[in-house]
């Protein structure tokens, strides 16, 4: 199998520790040491015959990633550098074009570089099954149980098979509002989309030009005009501009008839917002999640990250404050999605 790690992501919910120059999968988030790029790599099984990973990301990120790779000993490894982002059905036709280009049709496992997984061994678990499922064609899916009507995530409705470990999925839904989330989160049948996916490469070229024609032959013409340097793969400026911007979620994975869902029960989360980052995080007697150099006195669930100052946190409940450099976030945690604002109006302000 080969690991195709998405890391074109803007992450804009975590500024302003996460910036357009230095997205959040290159920041060490939770405090581990590692980046979320270099953990997702560290999450794949050792002992598997892993050949060199695909990171697909955009073109003014290339060093950062090359630099974390090496750090993490993944060499050598196949970066594609987007010119633009084009959302993620692009992104992963380039490297299943990348993979089929010399005649192979390896399993291809993706993952987002942005997502936190507490209990490995049972990822790993899950992945072999997937792996065995998508060898004979399948295109599978990883369901989390979910625990709240989220609207940011996919909702999998999996038919489940006696004698067969992957589940036929019935219906596939991204993103619905927020009424059709609660309906579904009431009914019990539905799982989260993890937004990991594993199948082969033709797999997915297939369903693509099945069911969003434009996307695979702009991707094709992308790549015929590809230029290596050094480790990156660099696609072609204009063709790939001129692709739809559109996710796997959208263009693939809701009109497929070969999707399978592979429940995934391993403290999985997608660390999209400093909300997750608190529910995910150490959290003291007072439901505080303190990194960095911090104090606190009578708060109470708050997060609070110092990067370069002692920031003391008095009294407060449910705040979220992080102090960079240049930059100092005071929040409510229930607001953690209007950071997208701020990011907003500071590229509106130039
Ligand atoms: N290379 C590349 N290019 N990567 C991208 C691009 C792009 O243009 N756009 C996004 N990505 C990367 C992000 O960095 C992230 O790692 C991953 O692809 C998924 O993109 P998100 O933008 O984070 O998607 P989402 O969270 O809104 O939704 C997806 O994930 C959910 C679970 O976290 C969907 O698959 C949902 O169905 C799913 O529930
Ligand atoms: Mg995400």
């Amino acid at each position: 199998m080969v690991p195709v790690i998405l890391s074109g992501g803007a992450g804009t919910r975590l500024w302003p520790m996460s910036r357009q120059h230095y997205p959040k999968q290159f920041l060490p988030l939770t405090g581990q040491g590692q980046t979320m790029l270099q953990a997702t790599l560290e999450r794949l099984p050792k002992d598997t015959a892993l050949v060199a990973p695909v990171v697909v990301c955009n073109e003014a990120h290339r060093f950062l990633v090359a630099e974390q790779l090496r750090q993490t000993g993944v060499d050598p490894c196949q970066i594609i550098l987007e010119p633009v982002g084009r959302n993620t059905a692009p992104a992963v036709a380039l490297a299943a074009l990348e993979q089929t280009a010399s005649g192979g049709d390896p399993v291809m496992v993706v993952m987002p570089a942005d997502h936190l997984v507490a209990d490995v061994e049972a990822f790993q678990k899950a992945l072999d099954e997937a792996v065995s499922l998508a060898e004979d064609g399948d295109l599978v899916t990883f369901g989390v149980v979910p625990t709240e009507p989220h609207t940011g995530y996919g909702y999998i409705l999996a038919d489940h098979v006696k004698d067969r470990s992957g589940a036929p999925v019935k219906a596939f839904v991204e993103k619905p509002d927020r009424s059709t989330a609660e309906d579904y989160l009431a009914s019990g049948d539905y799982y989260w989309n993890s937004g990991m996916f594993v199948f082969r490469a033709s797999a997915y070229l297939e369903e693509l030009e099945q069911h969003a024609p434009d996307i695979l032959e702009a991707c094709r013409r992308a790549m015929e005009g590809t230029q290596a340097d050094l480790d990156f793969l660099r696609v072609d400026r204009e063709a790939f501009a001129a692709c739809r911007s559109e996710s796997i979620d959208y263009a693939v994975m809701e009109k497929t008839r070969r999707a399978v869902m592979v429940p995934l029960d391993a403290g999985w989360s997608d660390v999209g917002s400093w909300e997750s980052l608190w529910s995910v995080g150490k959290q003291n007697g007072d439901g505080n999640v303190a990194v960095g150099d911090v104090m606190t006195v009578g708060a109470r669930n708050c997060y609070v990250h110092g990067s370069h100052r002692l920031v003391a946190a008095v009294g407060v409940e449910d705040l979220i404050v992080v102090e960079t450099s240049d930059a100092v976030l005071v929040m409510h945690k229930d607001r953690s999605q209007d950071v997208k604002e701020v990011v907003a109006r500071l590229k509106a302000d130039g």
